[in-house]
Formats: structure tokens, C-alpha cells, sequence
């Protein structure tokens, strides 16, 4: 059984160049005692995890507030260190903050993570964290100044789900939220998500993606087109290593997994992932890269069985090395997930995000919902039946995610005054927000940013051309702008261009001595 992608933000290594004092928030955990779904409701409180960073400050300065999003909150200090909000602050004297959400990290509403008390866990219920937290919080050491909104005006950024979430902060409270960057923020719930790998064939390395649907082909032949001969199967799986063969659809799974190391791309080295890069470099070698893996006498016979030449050099290379490097990464190729008979599940952010995945937020990315006329970075045997099948073995969910939920907000419509929406050329999620590919454009507005990052291949250190996830919010170390991409300096200046002017808005309506010019 696929698992879902774990936290679908989530960077491949972060780096935790600075670490911050943590505080507790006392929240309601249940705000919404009118619904059913709810039930039985709770009157208990709960402490919310927060951090923030002083350094820039002055009295009459903004709140910027980080949604953490779908992980623990630590994860996200370099986010407050450096980047994009640490820019916003140093600019515009203001606070920089970072809230953990509900059911990560260590903000857990309940004891025990069991189905049932899973259910305070929804997008609603942590966005009203949000704004009850503006609403309320002191913080430690500056309890002289009310900087609770709308006595101070928050702005509020967020990158993923979390992206998506400070959107729909902004739509939701906006007396609360004076505005809101969101970054690749997904605010269209999709169950059906096959279009994630459509920014992989569109913008990947072409000789790398074409030996990737190569590959594919040659698999779905041999499964597919054959689909009563196990003799075949087992010999294909076991020109893979694997035997006693597994099932067809984990195979097929396992066979996908390099391409999720696309989305943890990242224009900075020490956060960025180079695997993809490492992946294509191994199909597309024209020499064997595995002494290890020389069971080439089956692969000619495999090669003919699914119809393609047995005697082209290239593709025989391409695909030894991709048995090797599969082999390589995956020695215990033990794919099938255990289903908790118990109701105890592990408090981790993998249940927690599964859980919104198989409740309100879908995202299942089906190889077999490609459309006839594209050819397929993974196998069509990976159906929606079985990228969602462990919504029921953890949670007893047998009924699809309510996205109408999340897509009551707007989905690819979503626009709201002062909602900044940003986006990258080549991000996997892009099919998922407003900057959808087959949308139209929209104009840019100061009211309403809608800004799309690209970066060129020769910018990049894995030289594969970019603008993926979030790519504005991290930054370099006591670098303002060092290192990083033209692409990105030049939507993060725009980003603390346009925000300037929504606080001098601020300023006009509510002013009460806050200027950016003062300090
Ligand atoms: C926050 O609350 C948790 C319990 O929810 C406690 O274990 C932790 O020590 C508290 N942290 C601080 C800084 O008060
Ligand atoms: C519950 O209250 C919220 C406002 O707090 C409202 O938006 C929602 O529609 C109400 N739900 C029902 C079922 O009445
Ligand atoms: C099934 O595959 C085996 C081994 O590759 C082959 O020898 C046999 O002819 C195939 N059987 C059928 C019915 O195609
Ligand atoms: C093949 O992939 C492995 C694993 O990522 C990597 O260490 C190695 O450098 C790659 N080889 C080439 C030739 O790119
Ligand atoms: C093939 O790999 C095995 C180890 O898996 C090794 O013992 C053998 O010598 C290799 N054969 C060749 C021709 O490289
Ligand atoms: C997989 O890797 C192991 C360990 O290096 C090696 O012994 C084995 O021959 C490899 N199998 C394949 C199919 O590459
Ligand atoms: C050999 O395979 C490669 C990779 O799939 C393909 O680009 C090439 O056209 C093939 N050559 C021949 C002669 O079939
Ligand atoms: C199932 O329960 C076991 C034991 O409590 C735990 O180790 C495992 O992570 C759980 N699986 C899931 C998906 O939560």
C-alpha cells in the first residue's frame, strides 16, 4: 500500500541554524459546538506551541505570523531565521512568529491519537487557533504592548497547506488578518490528484523524463497487456531483486517512489534535496553504475515480451541502472503498511496529515487517471482505489474526503483583497492552486499579488529548472539576498514591496504611530 506523501511540504533536510525559545498558548479545543461532526463536543483547553523572534522589533511594528503547517513547528525555525518574514521584519520592525497547529509537533489537543480523538482535527478548527491566538496572545516580555489585531495589524504567511490556510485566514477573519501571503498554497482540495506529476513531465530534465516513461511503458506492457501470465510478472520482479514476487500495484508503487525527491528541490543546497538530479543522472547513464546488479540476461527477453527492440543499448543501460538504483535505495522492499486493527495509531505527523488527507483534503495521485494521451511517469496499475485504500485500514473511512470543506473558500478561485498568492513555474502542487496551469493568468494587483517564480536550469546547483514549492520563504543566513536566485530576490523584493503598502493602508485607517520610516 502507497502512503501518502508524508508532509506534503515538507523540505528534505532542514536546517536548524537557530533555535528559539518555545511558549505555550492556552486554545479552546473545540470552537465549533454547533456542529454534529464534532461530537461529543469538548469545553477542555489545550496548549498550542508558539516561538518568535524579537530581533527586529520596535514598539508599533506588525506581526508576521509562519503557519507551520502540516509538521512540527521546530521544523520550521529556519523559516524565522532567514528568509522571506525574517525580510519583512527587518524591514518593517516587526515581530515574527511561528504557531505550531493543532495535532503536530507537540500541540495535541488529546492524549492519545485514536480515531475518534482525531476528530478535533480539521482545517476549520485550526484556522479559529489562528485567529483566537492573534486575538489573545501576550507575549513574554513585550506585555507592555497590546499586540493582539486588530490593535496591531498581523500578516500572516504560509506555504503549502499552510499556504492555503492563511488565504483562507485572511477571507475567514478578515478583522483579524490585515492580509496574507500565501505561497503555493493549495486552496483547491482535489481528490483525484494524478496532475501532481504533470510539473515533473513538464519541466524535468526531457532526457530524464522520456527514459522515466520509457521505463513505465515497458512495466505496464509486461502487467498490464499480459495480465494473466505470473510466470512474466514474477520474472520482471525478479530481474528487480524482488522474490518471492509482491503484489503488482506495491511493485509498480515502489517503482515510483524517486519521483517524490522532485518537490524537495530546492534553489538552496543546504535545505534542497539533489536526488532527483542523482535519479536521472543514474537512468541516463549510458554505463552500468551497479556491478551488483548483472542479471542482464533476463532484461533483452523482459524488453521484447513488453514489444520494444532487445537489442538497443541505451535502453538496456537506462533500465540496469534503474533496477540498480531502485535496489540500491530500497534494500528491505517491504512496501505494504500494517493496518492498525487497534485504535491506537502513532502520534506522529504522518497519521495526523493522513488523516486530513483522508478527511476533508484528498490528494491521491493515481497513475491511471493520466489521460490516454499522455504518456505516464508511473504505473497506470496505481489506481485511486489503492492510493486511498489506507483511509480505511487507519481510520474506518470508507466515504471519499469532504472537499467541499476546504473548497467552500474559493478553490482556483480563491481571491481576496490583500491575499498575495504565489507560485512556482515547475511546483508539483501548482495544479492545485490558482496558478493551475491550464487556468488563465491573472493580472497582479498591490490589492492582490499573483506572482509565479521561475528560475532557470543554469541558476540552479541541480541544474533542473525551477520555482517549485514555496521557494520564496527560505533565505540565507545573515544574507540579505546573498546566494539566492534571481527568480527568487526578485519576488521576495516585490513580497515586502507590496506588504509595505498594506501597512501604510493600515496605517491611514487605524494609525496609531506605527510608520516604517520612524526607525
Ligand atoms: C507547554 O505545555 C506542555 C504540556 O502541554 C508542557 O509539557 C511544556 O513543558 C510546556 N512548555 C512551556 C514552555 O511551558
Ligand atoms: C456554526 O457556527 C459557525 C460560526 O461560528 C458558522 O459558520 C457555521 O455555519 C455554523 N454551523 C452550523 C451547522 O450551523
Ligand atoms: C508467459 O510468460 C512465460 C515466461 O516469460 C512465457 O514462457 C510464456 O509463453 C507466457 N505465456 C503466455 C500464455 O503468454
Ligand atoms: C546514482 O544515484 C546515487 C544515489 O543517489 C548517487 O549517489 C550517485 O552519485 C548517482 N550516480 C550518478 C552517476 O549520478
Ligand atoms: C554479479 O554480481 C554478483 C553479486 O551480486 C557477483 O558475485 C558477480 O561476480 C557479478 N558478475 C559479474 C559478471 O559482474
Ligand atoms: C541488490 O543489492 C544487493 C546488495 O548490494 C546485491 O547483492 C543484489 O545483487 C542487488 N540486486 C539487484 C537485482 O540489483
Ligand atoms: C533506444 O532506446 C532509446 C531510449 O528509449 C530511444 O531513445 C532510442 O530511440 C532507441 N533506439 C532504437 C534504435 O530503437
Ligand atoms: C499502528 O500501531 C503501532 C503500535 O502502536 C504503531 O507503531 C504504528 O505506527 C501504527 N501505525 C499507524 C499508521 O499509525
Amino acid at each position: 500500500m502507497r502512503l501518502q506523501l508524508l508532509a506534503i511540504s515538507l523540505f528534505a533536510c532542514v536546517s536548524h541554524a537557530v533555535s528559539y525559545q518555545e511558549y505555550n498558548f492556552s486554545a479552546p479545543v473545540d470552537y465549533f459546538h454547533n456542529e454534529t461532526r464534532y461530537e461529543p463536543h469538548s469545553n477542555d483547553v489545550f496548549n498550542l506551541r508558539y516561538w518568535f523572534d524579537s530581533t527586529h522589533y520596535r514598539p508599533g511594528g506588525p506581526v508576521f505570523v509562519i503557519a507551520a503547517g502540516e509538521t512540527d513547528g521546530e521544523d520550521r525555525f529556519s523559516f524565522l531565521s532567514q528568509g522571506i518574514v525574517t525580510q519583512l521584519a527587518a524591514t518593517y520592525n516587526g515581530l515574527g512568529v511561528i504557531l505550531e497547529h493543532r495535532y503536530y509537533g507537540k500541540s495535541y489537543p488529546v492524549a492519545d491519537v485514536t480515531v475518534e480523538s482525531l476528530r478535533f482535527l480539521s482545517t476549520e478548527q485550526a484556522l479559529a487557533d489562528y485567529a483566537y491566538f492573534a486575538e489573545n496572545v501576550v507575549f513574554p516580555g513585550l506585555e507592555d504592548h497590546d499586540l493582539t489585531a486588530p490593535a496591531t495589524p498581523w500578516i500572516a504567511y504560509g506555504g503549502s497547506y499552510a499556504g492555503a490556510m492563511v488565504a483562507f485566514l485572511r477571507k475567514i477573519y478578515p478583522d483579524t488578518f490585515w492580509g496574507a501571503v500565501s505561497s503555493s498554497g493549495v486552496t483547491a482540495a482535489i481528490i483525484d490528484y494524478w496532475d501532481y506529476y504533470e510539473p515533473i513531465r513538464n519541466y524535468g530534465p526531457a532526457d530524464c523524463i522520456s527514459t522515466i516513461q520509457t521505463i513505465t511503458d515497458i512495466v505496464d506492457r509486461i502487467l498490464i497487456d499480459h495480465p494473466t501470465n505470473h510466470t512474466l510478472h514474477a520474472q520482471l520482479q525478479r530481474a528487480f531483486g524482488l522474490s518471492p514476487a509482491i503484489d503488482n500495484a506495491d511493485f509498480v508503487s515502489l517503482l515510483s517512489r524517486p519521483m517524490d525527491a522532485f518537490q524537495s528541490r530546492n534553489w538552496d543546497p543546504a535545505v534542497g534535496s539533489y536526488e532527483f538530479r542523482h535519479y536521472c543522472d543514474n537512468i541516463t547513464s549510458p554505463v552500468p553504475l551497479y556491478p551488483q546488479t548483472n542479471n542482464t540476461a533476463l532484461l533483452p527477453y523482459l524488453v521484447k515480451s513488453a514489444g520494444y527492440n532487445p537489442r538497443n543499448k541505451t535502453l538496456l543501460a537506462s533500465l540496469l541502472n534503474n533496477i540498480g538504483y531502485i535496489n540500491a535505495s530500497n534494500p528491505s522492499t517491504t512496501t505494504t503498511t500494517t493496518s492498525n486493527s487497534s485504535s491506537q495509531l502513532s502520534k506522529s505527523s504522518s497519521t495526523s496529515w493522513n488523516y486530513q488527507v483522508c478527511t476533508e483534503w484528498g490528494y491521491f495521485m493515481p497513475g491511471s487517471s493520466v489521460p490516454a494521451n499522455i504518456s505516464p511517469l508511473l504505473s497506470r496499475l496505481i489506481t485511486l482505489e489503492y492510493t486511498s485504500s489506507f483511509c480505511h485500514a487507519d481510520f474506518h473511512i470508507s466515504t471519499p474526503p469532504n472537499i467541499e470543506n476546504i473548497n467552500k473558500h474559493g478553490g482556483f478561485d480563491f481571491s481576496f483583497p490583500r491575499v498575495a498568492l504565489i507560485g512556482g513555474v515547475a511546483d508539483p502542487w501548482r495544479d492545485a492552486t490558482p496558478h493551475a496551469e491550464w487556468l488563465s493568468t491573472r493580472e497582479s494587483t498591490e490589492s492582490e499579488p499573483f506572482i509565479l517564480i521561475d528560475v532557470g536550469e543554469e541558476e540552479v546547483w541541480d541544474g533542473i529548472r525551477g520555482g517549485v514549492h514555496h521557494w520564496d520563504q527560505n533565505g540565507v543566513f545573515g544574507v540579505e539576498g546573498g546566494e539566492v536566485p534571481k527568480g527568487v530576490k526578485e519576488v521576495q523584493s516585490e513580497i515586502v514591496g507590496f506588504v509595505g503598502g498594506w501597512l501604510d493602508l493600515w496605517e491611514e485607517e487605524y494609525g496609531s504611530g506605527y510608520t516604517a520610516d520612524i526607525y
